[in-house]
């Protein structure tokens, strides 16, 4: 037969492989520990959903939108569906739904890929992976602070602070609109400046100009009606306060006035997380204000607040930051000689097990020299020779393979399999003479 082809992954969708698995639990482990201490319960959602979901969600003149959804019609039943590139809308499906707000506000999380047909690049993915939260039916802003302290406890507990806290406050609607009818006049007066995409947008969504990358545009743009000047008295209040409960808390930030955000769902508060360390993808979480969400949506008026972050940036700050995986691999490997020897190994195993290890048993044959290298390479700290003579007297040769600095030692002792267990109960404190 011929050799067969081999089949790669998707572009810029990645496999988490074995050796990644730790700094991935790390992340969760401590990302579920923070979300318990303030209250956030998980939600669960579909990784598709309609695509007019995120069309009225996010908004049709997004770059999201317009160029990085990925969206098919079901073969099946003609229904046009699409991988979700963010869960704000999903989980405001889900909310709306199932009525969770009938009774009580909610404080809600998620984690799990998400999907943008972007140009891969470091730190930019289409398959990445988000922990996100939001909290439905709390009008703010004490609850914009409380999930900007959440942030920043994770940020501190996985060691990767300091980050640069950008913010800004997009007003509410009328407000948003007088400035809109004021940028739209303001580019229509320099259309000869304004490139293709500009263009496109003057009269769906000029605020999105503002966010252009565009050299040429930049000093137009620099000069352009600020949002800002439109804040009338509740913006003001909203925002005076929301900075006094930060100030308090010992939180630094900055107020970029251009900071607008990729989704049309904001209101008033909105802000990104940002790291010095990884070039140009520097956003390590985004969020802010969603008031006007939830009715868009078909559901009864609930103010909405929340934050996404990028965890594939999050673990390349930890890595920068030096971070180290400490726990070993394995505990305990099981060797053999085959024969009845491998009956006894297997039970000991379960023994093992039983007794809470985490167990290797080799599997197959092999001589005791090159079981021992897989050993080695496995990274358990203690080897379970089961030879022959160990097996007609229910006995186990114990070797230590590491200890706690990653020395090497070379003794080992025979023991009774009664005793194996005992023996293990506390590793740490284990005399082993050199
Ligand atoms: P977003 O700013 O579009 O907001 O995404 C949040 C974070 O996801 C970004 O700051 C970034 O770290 C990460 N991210 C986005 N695109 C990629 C990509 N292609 N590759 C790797 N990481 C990426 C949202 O998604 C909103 N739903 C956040 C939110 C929740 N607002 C309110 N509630």
């Amino acid at each position: 037969m011929a050799k067969a082809q081999k089949i790669n992954g998707v572009r810029g969708m990645n496999d988490i492989l074995p050796a990644d698995a730790p700094i991935w639990a790390e992340f969760e482990g401590v990302a579920q520990d923070v979300l318990a201490m303030y209250g956030y319960k998980q939600i669960r959602t579909p990784i598709l959903e309609q695509t007019p979901l995120f069309k009225r969600g996010i908004g049709e003149v997004t770059d999201i939108v317009e160029k990085e959804m990925y969206c098919f019609t079901d073969s099946l039943n003609g229904e046009q569906l699409a991988l979700r590139p963010e869960n704000t809308a999903g989980v405001v499906r889900s909310v709306i739904e199932h009525n969770l707000c009938y009774n009580a506000p909610q404080r809600l999380w998620y984690f799990g890929p998400m999907f943008r047909h972007e140009r891969p690049q470091r730190g930019r993915y289409r398959q990445f992976h988000q922990l996100g939260v939001e909290a439905l039916g709390f009008g703010g802003p004490d609850v914009d602070v409380e999930q900007i302290l959440m942030a920043r406890r994770m940020f501190d507990e996985l060691g990767i602070l300091p980050l640069k806290l950008e913010l800004n406050s997009l007003g509410n609607a009328d407000e948003r609109k007088a400035h809109r009818e004021a940028l739209i006049q303001y580019f229509e007066s320099h259309q000869d400046i304004l490139d293709e995409d500009a263009k496109r947008r003057l009269y769906t969504n000029p605020l999105r100009i503002l966010d252009t990358k565009n050299p040429e545009m930049q000093a137009m743009v620099e000069a352009a009606p600020r949002l800002l000047d439109y804040w009338k008295d509740d913006s003001l209040a909203f925002l005076k306060r929301l900075e006094q409960m930060l100030s308090t808390a010992g939180v630094e930030y900055s107020i970029n006035p251009r900071l607008v955000r990729g989704l049309d769902y904001y209101n008033h508060t909105v802000y990104e997380w940002v790291t010095d360390k990884l070039g140009a993808q520097a956003t390590v979480c985004g969020g802010g204000r969603y008031d006007p969400l939830v009715e868009m949506l078909g559901g009864r008026a609930t103010p909405g607040v929340g934050f996404a972050m990028g965890v594939e940036r999050i673990l390349e700050v930890m890595r920068e930051m030096g971070y180290e995986n400490n726990d070993p691999d394995t505990e305990l490997y099981v060797m053999h000689s085959g024969g009845d020897s491998q009956l006894y190994a297997m039970n000991l195993g379960e023994i093992m097990r039983d007794a809470g290890y985490d167990v290797i048993v080799h599997a197959g044959s092999g001589s005791f020299k090159s079981q021992m290298k897989k050993a080695d390479a496995s990274g358990a700290t203690f080897a379970l020779i089961c030879g022959e003579d160990e097996t007609a007297n229910h006995k186990v040769t114990v070797k230590r393979m590491f200890g706690e600095e990653g020395e090497r030692f070379m003794q080992q002792e025979t023991i009774a399999l009664e005793d194996a267990i005992r023996f293990f109960v506390d590793i740490d404190d284990l005399e082993v003479e050199e």
